[in-house]
């Protein structure tokens, strides 16, 4: 037999800051249930202007450092789509900061939302070589639309970090996952643009034909059967969205999709991203803390892992819950880190989305702000300073 290999220790992070849905719907003219109810989101998380994704996946990870220590962290993947600089990694800048190891490779990938995935799969590849060693996988994003765009209330922001090891005390991963990638436009964001460009309905078909076409290959590949999870945990752009994917690879198979069997098998894997938003490559993760943090006991069962990232690549794994789980989760943190955000007025939104980062190389001390663990002081000949507050 093969050692297990998993999820140890997951933790995560959010802005300062919280957008509430009603404010954005009047704003846009539209009954405020067409968020709640219709995409389901009623609030989204907003980086304060001494934050981004360095300062929150620094506050994610740091509690995992804190618990574990970082004896045999040889690798440490960071995973972003809203990366702060096109050539040295994001989770180097926060190397100082939360004392990473110098003895380690520290390395940032990208493939959209997917791009957690990635690093949670290469972390496992990592530890099946070397059981010895531990790997620390951070997500973190800031999913930023143009303004009075539909893609506006799909905006959000989270950092999740996860320390991947053998014998893993919350998620054994099963060995086997299903793959599916398709070079399609859905979704994307050009280097010269701060906020993604989005086909949304041809996202959101994309979304649903490429978890189906990973399930067909997880199947291919020998893994379980439908009817075997407890629970299942996918990416959510919107929580909404899981809904429909969930419908979808259901009829697909040929089962009946009843709205009850479905709200049991996602229910609880939505509550957090409802009032984070969406988080790119952290939101599947933060939908699997959700669904520990709010299910009933999932001691022993059989999760399923929907993985989409456009553009696109798709990921179907699955694992099984450990024993004795619940005694390491973060339960409380992640429902203070919720809130305690403060919410913002119409106005204050705005000014942040249109700001812009300094780019001329003068020194910029940035406004303080944020109450998180970590902000970003200043900029100064092109380099980003980073502060423990
Ligand atoms: N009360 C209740 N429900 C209401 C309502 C009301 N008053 N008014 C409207 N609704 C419902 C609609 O009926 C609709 O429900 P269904 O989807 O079940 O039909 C829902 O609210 C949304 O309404 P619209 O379809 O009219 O919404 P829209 O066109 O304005 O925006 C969207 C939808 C195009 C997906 C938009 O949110 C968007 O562009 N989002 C960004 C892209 C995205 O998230 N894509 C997802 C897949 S890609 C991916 O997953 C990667 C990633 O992270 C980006």
């Amino acid at each position: 037999t093969t050692t297990p290999v998993g999820i140890h220790d997951l933790s995560f992070a959010t802005t300062h800051y919280a957008l509430d849905h009603a404010v954005l719907a009047q704003r846009l003219g539209v009954d405020r249930d067409k968020f709640y109810l219709g995409i389901g989101q009623e609030k989204m998380s907003v980086a304060a202007a001494d934050e981004d994704i360095v300062t929150i996946a620094a506050a994610a990870a740091k509690p995992i450092l804190e618990r574990h220590g970082t004896d045999n962290i040889r690798t440490v993947l960071l995973a972003t789509e809203t990366g702060v600089d096109q050539s040295k990694a994001a989770a180097l800048y926060l190397h100082s900061l939360i004392g990473l190891p110098n003895a380690a490779r520290v390395v940032e990938l990208k493939q959209a939302c997917y791009g957690g995935t990635a690093g949670l799969q290469f972390a496992a590849g990592l530890i099946a070589r070397d059981p010895s060693q531990r790997v620390l996988v951070i997500a973190a994003d800031i999913a930023k639309y143009e303004l009075d765009t539909p893609g506006e209330p799909t905006q959000g922001a989270a950092a999740v970090a996860m320390l991947v090891t053998a014998d893993p005390a919350i998620l054994a991963l099963d060995p086997v996952s299903g793959l599916y990638s398709a070079d399609i436009m859905d979704f994307w964001r050009p280097n010269y643009r701060t906020e993604a460009i989005v086909d949304g309905k041809t996202s959101v078909n994309a979304y649903q034909k490429a978890a189906q076409e990973a399930w067909t290959d997880y199947r291919r590949q020998g893994g379980r059967e439908l009817g075997e999870f407890a629970a299942f945990c996918y990416h959510q752009p919107f929580t909404k969205m899981a809904y429909k994917a969930h419908r979808h690879l259901l009829e697909s198979q040929g089962h009946t999709a009843d709205t009850d069997a479905i709200e049991a098998a996602i229910g609880a894997t939505t509550t957090y991203n409802r009032t984070v938003g969406n988080s790119y490559t952290a939101s599947l993760y933060l939908g699997l803390a959700s669904l520990l943090d709010h299910g009933d006991d999932l001691t022993g069962k059989a999760l399923a892992m929907i993985s989409y990232g456009s553009g696109s690549v798709a990921e179907f794994f699955s694992g099984t819950v450990q024993s004795g789980y619940r005694e390491h989760l973060r339960t409380e943190a992640n429902l203070a880190a919720i809130s305690s955000r403060e919410l913002l007025g119409y106005e204050r939104y705005r000014e942040l989305h249109e700001a812009t980062s300094p780019s001329d190389g003068a020194y910029h001390a940035m406004v303080e702000e944020t109450r998180r663990p970590y902000r970003l002081a200043a900029v100064s000949g092109h380099k980003r300073i980073y502060e423990s507050r």
